[in-house]
């Protein structure tokens, strides 16, 4: 039986690309590439974790060749394993025309998305995320890029995928942790877009935590068509685009001065939302309900890593050192209402530091 695939397009200065969203999407891939009028030379590149999990599953995909397998994790993220993946490019001849697919988590996908983007100055690559924060955010925009020994995320370009192809059922085999991190941007999109998603986590969350797919699917579906809609009117952050850092000013600060070692990213999220919602119900721009209910929904998904011994100055320092600095002043997200924001340009330091405080980290 054919599956019935939610898509939605996605508008990019490349041109427009399909995101294909449901159970089964991986065996249709190679139609959708064809579909898409892909080239036939197809390399995979995939995690030796991710390719052991679900690799016989793209049996279909019409590669030519086994599998280029890389290593991933965070810490892999870098140069090395680019050139790693370029070797492998040239070594099997790929040309212009050759579709490099991409199998794995955000890792990977801004890893192979990188090599894509500078292997003979660009070829195309199809996005498959293996994880809930690859599926509802970081397949989808077209950013790619890997991570510098001083910072993260410092060398990259923008390269939009062909084609993405996200499949809940993969989801399956994701570690719990894993798992409840990508929710946290799922709640993102409730609060800064469609509070209907709020709702539906909130009333089927056991079915969510169970990986049933019929509870998943439609928050993988949601998500995606948000994070589609908002990075095709504004593909390279200068406006719109910047509603998607709600949670994130903190929540990348939290992530800098712990080295990356202590959060997922998705539950420094998840800090740096109930941050954002103290910082708007205290100015009086975020209704107090809204801040409950948020976090309620961040506390029924299970404990978040502790913040207590973390300080909330060398917090600020990261915020201040972060690219939402513009001209010295912070450029701060903040929630409006269900499903709508605010874009604030003078939140102070005292503000801040109270909304930390709150949190639980130390002065
Ligand atoms: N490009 C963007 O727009 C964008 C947006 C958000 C995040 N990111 C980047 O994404 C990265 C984080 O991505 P991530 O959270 O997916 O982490 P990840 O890629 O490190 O994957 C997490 C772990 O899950 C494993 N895994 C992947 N799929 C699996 C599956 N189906 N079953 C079992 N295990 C599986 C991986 O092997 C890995 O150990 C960060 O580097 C971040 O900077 C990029
Ligand atoms: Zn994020």
């Amino acid at each position: 039986m054919t599956p019935s695939l939610d898509r939605v397009v996605v508008s990019a200065a490349s041109g427009p690309y399909p995101v294909v969203i449901g159970s089964g999407a991986i065996e249709m891939l190679g139609a959708e590439m064809s579909a898409a009028k892909l080239g036939s030379r197809r390399v995979l590149i995939s995690s030796h974790r991710v390719w052991e999990l679900h690799g016989q599953r793209f049996r279909k995909a019409g590669a030519d060749r086994t599998p280029i397998l890389i290593e991933d994790g965070e810490r892999y993220k870098n140069l090395n394993t680019v050139a790693r993946v370029l070797d492998a490019l040239v070594k099997v001849n790929a040309d212009r025309s050759t579709v490099v697919i991409a199998i794995g988590g955000g890792v990977i996908g801004d890893v192979v998305g990188f090599a894509g983007a500078t292997y003979l100055r660009g070829v195309p690559v199809v996005h498959v995320p293996t994880t809930l924060l690859a599926q509802v955010d970081s397949a989808i925009g077209g950013k790619t890029g890997v991570n510098h020994p001083l910072g993260k995320n410092l060398i990259g370009a923008f390269h939009a995928p062909s084609l993405v192809a996200a499949d809940p059922a993969v989801l399956e085999t994701l570690p719990r942790r894993e798992f409840r991190a990508g929710l946290y941007e799922v709640i993102k999109y409730g609060v800064i877009s469609e509070p209907a998603l709020l709702d539906r986590m909130r009333d089927t969350l056991p079915a969510i935590f169970a990986r049933d797919g019929n509870a998943v699917a439609p928050l993988v579906s949601a998500s995606c068509r948000i994070k589609a809609a908002v990075v095709s009117a504004d593909e390279r952050e200068s406006g719109l685009r910047r509603i998607l850092n709600f949670g994130h000013t903190v929540g990348h600060a939290l992530e800098a001065v712990t080295k990356y070692k202590r959060f997922r990213h998705g539950e420094a999220i998840g800090y740096g939302m109930l941050a954002a919602l103290a910082i708007g119900v205290a100015r009086g721009v975020t209704p107090k309900s809204l801040g409950e209910e948020v976090d309620a929904l961040i506390t029924q998904l299970g404990p978040l890593p502790s913040v207590a011994d973390i300080s909330s100055k060398e917090v600020l320092a990261a915020i201040k050192r972060d690219k939402k600095v513009v001209n010295g002043t912070l450029h701060f997200i903040a929630a409006s209402d269900r499903g709508k924001t605010i874009e604030l340009t003078d939140v102070t330091e005292k503000e801040i530091k109270t909304a930390l405080k709150k949190l639980g980290l130390s002065a």
